[in-house]
Formats: C-alpha cells, sequence, structure tokens
C-alpha cells in the first residue's frame, strides 16, 4: 500500500484513475452481510480462539441474517449493531462493525481485515481511523472504544497506530459471543 493513496468516508473514490488504490469505507448492505456471518461461522478453532470468540455463543447463519434484517429496517442509531465494509477501490477488504451504540455518548468498535495476506501493510491502523470518523459523523458518537483480547497483538498494535489511547487490561466476557478472557481497552476521542 503506498501513502499516496487517498482516503475518504462514505463517498467513492472521485478520480477514476485513483480508484484501485483509494482507501474508503461506506455501510455494509444486507446482501453483504454474509460477508461478517461466515467469516466468523468458517473460522477456524485456532483463528476464534485468538479472536476470543466462543463458537457455541454464534447464532446460526438463518439467525443472523435474520437480525441483520431487523437490524437494517432501523435508522443507524437505533441498531444493535451497524457494520461497515473497508474497500480499497471496489474491492472489500475487510470490515468494522459498531455496537453498544449510545448515541451522543459512545459505541464499541471492532475491526478485521479479511485476507490474512493483506494484513500487517498498515491497512488495518488506517481503516480503523477512517471508521472512527465514519462512526462519529452517522452514530453522532463523540467517542469509541475498543476491547481486543490482550494477547491479540494486531488490533492492540493497530489501535494505537490508529490514535486510540490505551486504558486498562481486566480479566471479563467482553461480548455476547465471546469467552472470558483478558481484554484492553482503547479509546478514542473525536476532536
Ligand atoms: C487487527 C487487524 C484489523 C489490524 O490490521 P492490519 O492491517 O494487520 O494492521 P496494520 O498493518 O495497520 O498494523 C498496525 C500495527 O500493528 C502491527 N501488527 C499488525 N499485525 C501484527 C502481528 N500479527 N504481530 C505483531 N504486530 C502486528 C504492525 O506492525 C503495526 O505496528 P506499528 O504501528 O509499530 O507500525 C488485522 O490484523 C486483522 O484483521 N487481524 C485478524 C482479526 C483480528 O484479530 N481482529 C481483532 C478482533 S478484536
Amino acid at each position: 500500500m503506498g501513502s499516496e493513496a487517498s482516503e475518504g468516508t462514505l463517498n467513492p473514490p472521485d478520480r477514476p484513475e485513483d480508484a484501485e488504490e483509494a482507501l474508503w469505507v461506506r455501510p455494509m448492505t444486507l446482501e453483504e452481510a454474509p460477508l461478517r456471518i461466515d467469516y466468523f461461522l468458517g473460522a477456524s478453532d485456532d483463528y476464534l480462539q485468538l479472536l476470543g470468540v466462543d463458537r457455541a455463543k454464534l447464532p446460526t447463519r438463518e439467525a443472523w441474517l435474520a437480525r441483520y434484517e431487523d437490524d437494517l429496517a432501523k435508522a443507524p442509531q437505533e441498531r444493535d449493531t451497524y457494520s461497515i465494509v473497508w474497500l480499497l477501490g471496489e474491492r472489500i477488504v475487510g470490515f468494522s462493525t459498531a455496537d453498544r451504540i449510545q448515541p451522543g455518548q459512545q459505541a464499541f468498535l471492532h475491526l478485521h481485515v479479511l485476507d490474512p495476506g493483506r494484513r500487517r501493510q498498515g491497512l488495518g491502523s488506517r481503516f480503523v481511523r477512517l471508521s472512527a470518523e465514519h462512526y462519529h459523523e452517522v452514530l453522532g458518537v463523540p467517542r469509541l472504544y475498543s476491547q481486543p483480547k490482550a494477547f491479540n497483538v494486531a488490533p492492540n498494535r493497530a489501535l494505537q497506530r490508529a490514535g486510540f489511547r490505551y486504558l486498562w487490561t481486566k480479566e471479563f466476557v467482553p461480548g455476547p459471543i465471546n469467552f472470558h478472557q483478558a481484554v484492553t481497552r482503547w479509546v478514542w476521542e473525536a476532536r
């Protein structure tokens, strides 16, 4: 990834010659929801362990899709989860989800680059920054928290690189699909 790539939120790149390299984010559509659902349901035990996710707590594909359908009918600020896709030109290379949305206050951000071959190249940290700005604009949340598993190095490093500030490390169950684990909390505040 060249550092010359243009960045933006919401709007696709307006210069066609830059389309291949532009980084941008937009809301995930219902048709794209299987991207996130199958990412978790199709993951290996080792990968779920890295993420801190308990397979037994994942909804079935049908139930998860139905949940998306219900949620997408609501305004972004009223949803249980609000997901966006990360794009390099026209190609989706990752996604982020905001949950525990409290308009005017805060939400929690999740981060995933889909293809392992695209990780650790500087993309994740740049997309996290774009995602935080997008959630700030669309959900009206001036503060974002993120709580990766403490021993999962990549998100911890990427959050710091994206401008999140480390707050603390504690052991608990951080979310409805997670098992008990050591969790770090990071915060981003809009300027
Ligand atoms: C987490 C994730 C989105 C980060 O995106 P990324 O594109 O890999 O991260 P970046 O390339 O922007 O790296 C940011 C920093 O993290 C470091 N880093 C990334 N992956 C790393 C790894 N596996 N081990 C050590 N350091 C790593 C980079 O060296 C960089 O460090 P720097 O700031 O010192 O330069 C991506 O790695 C991913 O999707 N991982 C699997 C899913 C996951 O764990 N999600 C988090 C669930 S809570």
